[in-house]
């Protein structure tokens, strides 16, 4: 068993479109645990941090002022080979090759507003919520943790 942790955004288009919550509901339905979670506006520096690894790329500006453009929603998620699992829920990149039953192919039209941010490793997803949360804003979900295990 890999126990992971993970950062999943509801972007700025979920929290305008009202998806928050069919985002978070598929996510708790495969039975990955809320172990911190913040609606926030993002400013430009952690925004910078966020998608570093796209610095030299051509529409990293446009994610820049897409993700600091209004309210989205910062989660840390906790399960059972969490980073994969979460990117298996969200799809690809673009929505278009996506598969259905996807959140990005169920909900999304296009790549610039894909709904879902998930990191893409273990190391994304530590360096990630670092920027988005402190230590101390993660609880424990030790026993339902425990439960799960024992019911899998
Ligand atoms: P994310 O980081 O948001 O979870 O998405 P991802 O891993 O599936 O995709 P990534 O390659 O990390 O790209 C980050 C976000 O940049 C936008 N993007 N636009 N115009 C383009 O060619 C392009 N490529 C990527 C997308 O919004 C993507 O989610
Ligand atoms: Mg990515």
């Amino acid at each position: 068993m890999a126990i992971e942790r993970t950062l999943i955004l509801c972007k700025p288009d979920a929290v305008s479109r009202g998806l928050v919550g069919d985002i978070i509901s598929r996510l708790e339905r495969r039975g990955y645990l809320l172990i911190a979670m913040k609606l926030m506006q993002l400013d430009g520096e952690r925004a910078r941090a966020h998608y570093a690894e796209h610095k030299d790329r051509p529409f990293f500006g446009d994610l820049v002022s897409f993700i600091t453009s209004g309210p989205l929603v910062a989660m840390c998620v906790e399960g059972e080979s969490a980073v994969d699992g979460c990117r298996q829920l969200i799809g690809a990149t673009n929505p278009l090759s996506a598969d259905v039953g996807t959140i990005r192919a169920d909900f999304a039209q296009t790549i610039g507003r894909n709904l879902v941010h998930g990191s893409d490793s273990k190391a994304s997803a530590e360096r990630e919520l670092a920027i988005f949360f402190d230590a101390s804003e993660h609880v424990s979900r030790k026993h339902d943790l425990e439960r799960w295990l024992k019911d899998s």
